[in-house]
């Protein structure tokens, strides 16, 4: 089948955002986040309190760090040193899914089920001594509600989790819960943060001037530390839940992805954006490019590899795009898919940009950018092509002479360092 090339430059058209769309993203990603914080409804982003502050560097001592989010669940022990410098000294990470074996993660799920299998993990690392007393910090990466450090209720299931008798619990009485069913009395959950606090904490133990920090990977979310400047309140880290930002004109695919997910109306940013749906965007613009009904299941990690293909007869892209559509394509074919696939992840990069510009114009008002960190853990970022130049280019464009002051860092020790970091201020 010949692909139709002018219907293919539409489709790539659909996935472009001009820099005067971008520049606005980024004002009203600043305008969401004021009102967010003055608690107004019309913000689309929650600006959640953590309850927590960036650390001084001199946290020490032996702690254990839970870390759920993902597909991956991982349980360490880790000993702070102080001035940035700590040692992982035991690590276990088991999936939530073992198809056909079990799924702690879809509807069919129960909570006790799920954080009976995280409590075994945590056994685990502590090799099943139920003496010596633990303080646990809980990184947990979904959206929750917090009085406080200890106390984080799930408001919503996000990244098509699913699992029944979470969402409106407080996450670590579930699984204080599930520690006292194996008997492991002496650990004690002391803190719970995001897995974006966790990579501020991390990044901001290490080096300082880091203010931000975010996660790009399954899923898409940024914090940073809000100096509440002109107010009683102390400076807190904020977990903007930016995923939820809505201010975005979305693709015909972006509206189809939407409304066939877990959660049609909610997370629209990160459904843009994130690992989770860049393979499920390009599936559903290849399969309007073909005039075909069926559904294919490209993923992100499949983007990547067909954006990566420099063989010059792209044989490599061929294979993969005739796994998934059972169509072989000619090389000047391949080479327009190709442009497909980085179309979207340059949309996701671009997105992401002006959202961490909407934050530095929020933290500087009509101020001049101060030198500083921004910290980033994830899959895509680490992983994906075209993604850290365009992170680059965007804030060159969007910022001019001041993107010169600004340094991404990969902070990918966030989740387990963050969490002990957390347990240890706790
Ligand atoms: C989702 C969650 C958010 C988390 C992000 C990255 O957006 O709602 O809490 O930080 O994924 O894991």
């Amino acid at each position: 089948m010949a692909i139709d090339k002018e219907k293919c430059a539409e489709i790539i058209e659909a996935f472009d955002v001009r820099q005067d769309a971008l520049r606005k993203i980024a004002e009203d990603f600043q305008a969401d986040m004021r009102k967010g914080l003055a608690g107004d409804p019309a913000s689309s982003m929650r600006m959640l309190k953590s309850y927590v502050g960036l650390p001084t560097g001199k946290e020490t001592g032996e702690f254990l760090a839970l870390d759920f989010g993902g597909t991956n669940v991982r349980a360490l022990r880790i000993l702070l040193k102080g001035g940035g410098d700590y040692e992982v000294l035991k690590k276990v990470t088991k999936p939530l899914v073992f198809e056909g074996v079990y799924d702690f993660v879809s509807a069919a799920s129960e909570a006790k089920d799920q954080f009976d299998f995280i409590a075994g993990l945590i056994d685990e690392v502590i090799e099943e001594n139920h003496e010596t007393p633990y303080l646990l910090g809980h990184t947990f990466s979904f959206p929750s509600a917090q009085t406080n450090l200890y106390d984080a209720r799930l408001i919503t299931w996000t990244k098509e989790f699913a699992t029944k008798g979470v969402e409106g619990e407080i996450v670590n009485d579930l699984l204080k819960a599930a520690l006292d069913r194996i008997g492991a009395l002496n650990v004690r959950p002391v803190a719970v943060i995001n897995d974006t606090v966790a990579t501020l904490l991390a990044a901001a133990y290490k080096t300082p001037d880091t203010y931000i920090g975010s996660i790009y990977a399954t899923g898409q979310n940024t914090c940073y530390l809000e100096p509440f400047t002109g107010t009683s309140e102390r400076a807190m880290i904020i977990n903007m839940e930016s995923g939820g930002f809505s201010k975005i004109m979305p693709s015909k695919y972006d509206e189809i992805l939407d409304a066939a997910s877990e959660k049609a109306g909610e997370q629209r940013m990160e459904k843009m954006v994130a690992g989770r749906y860049m393979g499920v965007l390009y599936s559903l613009a290849l399969a309007d490019l073909l005039g075909s009904d069926s559904a294919y299941n490209f993923t992100s990690i499949d983007l990547s590899a067909i954006v990566e293909d420099a063989y010059l007869d792209r044989h490599l892209a061929a294979e993969i795009l005739e796994r998934e559509t059972g169509e072989r394509f000619s090389q000047p074919e391949c080479v327009l898919l190709q442009q497909l696939a980085a179309a979207i992840i340059v949309r996701s990069a671009r997105l992401v940009a002006a959202s961490y510009v909407g934050i530095l114009l929020h933290l500087t008002g009509n101020g001049e950018i101060t030198e500083q960190t921004i910290a980033i853990d994830g899959s895509v970022y680490e992983k994906m092509p075209l993604v850290k130049e365009e992170l680059r280019n965007t804030f060159d464009e969007l910022l001019g002479a001041d993107a010169a002051s600004i340094r991404i860092v990969l902070e990918n020790d966030g989740s387990g360092l963050g969490a002990s970091i957390a347990a240890c201020i706790a």
